[in-house]
């Protein structure tokens, strides 16, 4: 049975590639929440459009992101998925929270900061403000919860912020709530194969730093053969494990995978150099990421089924966005055509 009054909003972009990084800090957890909160999961187009973006490659994407959605146990009867620009009034609230959020909170972003890198000047507006279209993304659902992975802490700050300056100014207390990042310890920072210091991204130009979700088994035992340890064997504890980031970011994977505490892998490969188990890592990731990679590819080849979902998700979407935007219009006094 959901509770109505958990409420849960998350996105992930069709930027193409997700990798176990994106599975195990977000969509694993999305699959988790649904039986007992009201979900939606969206596909947010709007946000991946902050950068250039090919047409044709982002149409591909955003179906890739619905097929994953599908793909790893997301259930179109319980959870609505939704493409973000089909409901218009995520455009809407996001200019409205333009007005609110400050030049000041924007400036602290550091993923802006890191996106933009050393061309600040040339980066779009849109990407500036992108903090504030994720907020509204959350608020337009009056959502409690969002299970994101550690990256996306700020950005749940910030609309922690925004929900509260808004309820402030506006004299409406409690009108929007304040939503509570899911964020799980271990793995909610899936760091790079080939360097421990740096998180798993899309954006890195090495293949070998990430495992994708489609990656074949080949590829997957390649990569975790190639992925960067220790010249020790494994230390047996967790406190001289962690100075090893490389060597606990795969414990952290082998651990979001397969469901066994870090601590009991750490007393099962103690003292052995770091063959068997990645051998045993693996296969663990291949058992898990095949069906879904499997699931993934039939889907893609049934556009007609991906339409549907999306079109009957924004519908479902749009009946809960459009209460809120029009009690947002009348809360801050702009007139509505109501005719
Ligand atoms: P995006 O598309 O970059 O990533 C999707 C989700 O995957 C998580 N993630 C990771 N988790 C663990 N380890 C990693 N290496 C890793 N890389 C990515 C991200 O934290 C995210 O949860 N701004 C968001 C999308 C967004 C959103 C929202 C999220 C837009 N509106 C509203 C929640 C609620 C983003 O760019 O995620």
């Amino acid at each position: 049975m959901k509770n109505i009054n958990k409420t849960v909003l998350s996105g992930v972009q069709p930027t193409g590639g997700l990798h176990i990084g994106n599975y195990l800090g977000a969509i694993k957890n999305f699959v988790s929440m649904q039986t007992e909160y009201e979900c939606f999961f969206c596909v947010v187009d709007l946000h991946a459009i902050t950068v250039k973006q090919d047409p044709k490659l982002l149409k591909n994407n955003t179906y890739e992101v619905v097929a994953t959605y599908l793909a790893s146990g997301i259930d179109p009867v319980k959870s609505v998925i939704f493409n973000q620009s089909n409901v218009s009034s995520h455009s809407e609230l996001a200019w409205i929270f333009n007005c609110i959020t400050r030049m000041g909170w924007l400036n602290r972003m550091t993923q802006f900061k890191d996106k933009a890198g050393k061309d600040k000047e040339n980066a779009s507006s849109g990407l500036f403000i992108y903090p504030n279209l994720m907020a509204a993304d959350i608020l337009l659902y009056k959502a409690t919860h969002v299970p994101v992975g550690d990256d996306q802490k700020q950005h749940l700050e910030l609309t922690r912020d925004i929900a509260q300056k808004f309820n402030r100014e506006y004299e409406c207390d409690g009108f929007f709530p304040i939503p509570e990042p899911i964020i799980d310890k271990n793995i909610s920072r899936i760091m790079s194969l080939k360097n421990g210091e740096l998180k798993m991204s899309k954006s890195d130009p090495s293949d070998y730093s990430r495992i994708s979700l489609i990656d074949s088994a080949d590829q997957i035992e390649k990569k975790i053969k190639k992925a960067k340890t220790a010249d020790t064997t494994m230390p047996d504890n967790n406190e001289d494990v962690s100075k090893l980031l490389e060597v606990n970011n795969l414990l952290n994977i082998f651990s979001g995978f397969s469901g066994i505490e870090k601590v009991e892998l750490i007393e099962k490969y103690k003292g052995q150099n770091f063959s068997n188990f990645k051998n045993n890592l693996t296969e663990v990731i291949i058992e898990h990421i095949k069906p879904i990679s499997k699931e993934i590819e039939k889907l893609m080849g049934d556009k007609s089924y991906l339409n549907q979902i999306i079109s009957s998700g924004a519908e479902k979407a749009s009946e809960k966005a459009n209460v809120t935007i029009k009690e947002v219009y009348d809360i801050i006094g702009l007139v509505r055509n109501e005719a």
